[in-house]
């Protein structure tokens, strides 16, 4: 058995572990992330695009962002499609603000490399990661790594190991409620080295049910649609997806999609969960750890982004004014704009997806009447453009 020490353990090398680690380095606070796969395997997983000002912000701050922003995208509008009738959302003029479109893959990629570049440590390939002695002021981490028994003593945990992880398990069942609310379909997304089919996102609905027009750049595309629950990856071929896609996409959009060979192919399942509280003695849950939305907001990385700012100002109140107290903040502060990001997420679901077998036909008349209401007056859009952009972080008491 070896022993380490750290101030801050972080479980979890995704956006949430790297954005928090970097962050809490330029406040000189120590930290070890330690994380169950290598860091291929995270670059692997191929997810957000769409991220708020709040995000870009901190990522500056971490150091991190002079890729995001030489070869971000800076979107001052979005669009939805509903059967041929085509909305454009001006953000930037409706909020002030506008998003900018960045891979996930990128950012974890940039934080990554100066993590590494700041010589800071980062167990990749630990297995049996455990947390320890939460409750007590002496908490630590456990893990294996290449045959060998290591211990972390540490301050603080910050749980940043996603929806499977080990952290909020830790969390006694009579100490936490969970809340969750499973969708009947799945998004299966493709993504292709091929230029958008719009300058703008599209949210698209028909009575073929929901498809998403999102990008990375001039020359990469990628897009989503709605698929049952019980599909399986291999029952979509390429050549059935873009036909598929195609035919859900607005009439005067079609001629725009110009089709290639996938670079990647996945189904996700949709879902929302949260988990109260967030903190529990010294471990707190970060990001999907700790909640999770179905993807048609685009607000799964940016709550976990709001999460990373509260968590970061209480651990540099606690080590530069030594008010252990303010830790108790964390969890209603995150969860106050996690639960507008929720509803935010629900609601955008709710609208754009087809629950055929779900909604009786007074159901869709309401969701059609919904839909004609928010749409088609100046402040409709703005009540989902000011969600869409992100609603401001709070500050501590
Ligand atoms: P994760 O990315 O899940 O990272 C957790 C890390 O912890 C992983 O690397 C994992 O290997 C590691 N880990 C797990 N268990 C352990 C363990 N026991 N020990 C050690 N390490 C462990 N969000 C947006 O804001 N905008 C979007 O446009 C958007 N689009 C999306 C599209 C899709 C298709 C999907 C699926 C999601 C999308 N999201 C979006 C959501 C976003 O991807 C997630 O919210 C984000 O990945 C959360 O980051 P995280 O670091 O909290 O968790
Ligand atoms: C992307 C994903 C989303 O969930 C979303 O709402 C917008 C864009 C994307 O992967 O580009």
């Amino acid at each position: 058995m070896e022993n380490k020490k750290t101030q801050v353990a972080i479980i979890g090398a995704g956006p949430s572990g790297l954005l928090l680690g970097l962050l809490l380095d330029k406040q000189g606070i120590d930290n070890i992330i330690v994380e169950r796969v290598t860091g291929d395997y995270v670059l692997g997983r191929i997810r957000a695009g769409v991220l708020e000002q709040g995000f870009a912000k901190l990522v500056r701050e971490a150091g991190a962002a002079e890729k995001m922003d030489r070869l971000g995208e800076i979107h001052d509008s979005v669009e939805f499609a509903f059967n041929d009738e085509r909305i454009e959302l001006e953000l930037k003029k409706l909020t002030g603000e506008s998003v900018i479109v960045y891979g996930q893959v990128d950012i974890t990629k940039d934080m990554m490399e100066v993590r590494e570049q700041k010589g800071l440590e980062t167990v990749y390939e630990a297995s049996k990661v455990q947390p320890h002695d939460v409750k007590s002021n002496k908490p630590f981490i456990t893990y294996t790594k290449d045959g060998k028994e290591f211990t972390l003593e540490c301050d603080y945990i910050a749980g940043c190991d996603g929806f499977h992880g080990v952290s909020r398990k830790t969390i006694p069942n009579d100490v936490k409620t969970e809340y969750e609310k499973v969708y009947p379909f799945g998004w299966l997304g493709l993504m292709s080295d091929t230029p958008p089919i719009n300058p703008h996102l599209i949210y698209a609905k028909n009575n073929r049910g929901f498809a998403l027009a999102s990008m990375r750049s001039k020359t990469r595309s990628r897009y989503y649609i709605q698929v049952p629950l019980d599909d399986k990856i291999e029952d979509w071929s390429d050549e059935a997806f873009w036909e598929e896609l195609k035919k859900r996409m607005p009439k005067s959009a079609r001629k725009n999609l110009v089709t290639g060979p996938s670079i990647e192919k996945s189904i996700v399942p949709t879902r929302s969960f949260i988990c109260e509280p967030l903190q529990y003695g010294k471990l707190f849950l970060v990001g999907d750890a700790g909640h999770i939305v179905p993807p048609t907001g685009a607000k799964g990385l940016n709550l976990a982004a709001s999460d990373v700012a509260t968590l970061y100002k209480i651990m540099t109140r606690v080590y530069k004014e030594g008010d252990e107290k303010c830790i108790e903040q964390y969890s209603p502060i995150a969860l106050r704009r996690i639960w507008n990001g929720v509803r935010f997420s629900w609601w955008m679901t709710d609208l754009l997806h087809n629950f055929d077998e779900k909604k009786d036909d007074f159901d869709k008349k309401m969701e059609n009447s919904e839909l004609k209401y928010f749409l088609n007056s100046d402040a409709g859009k703005k009540v989902i453009a000011e969600q869409y952009v992100g609603l401001p972080y709070e500050d501590l008491e």
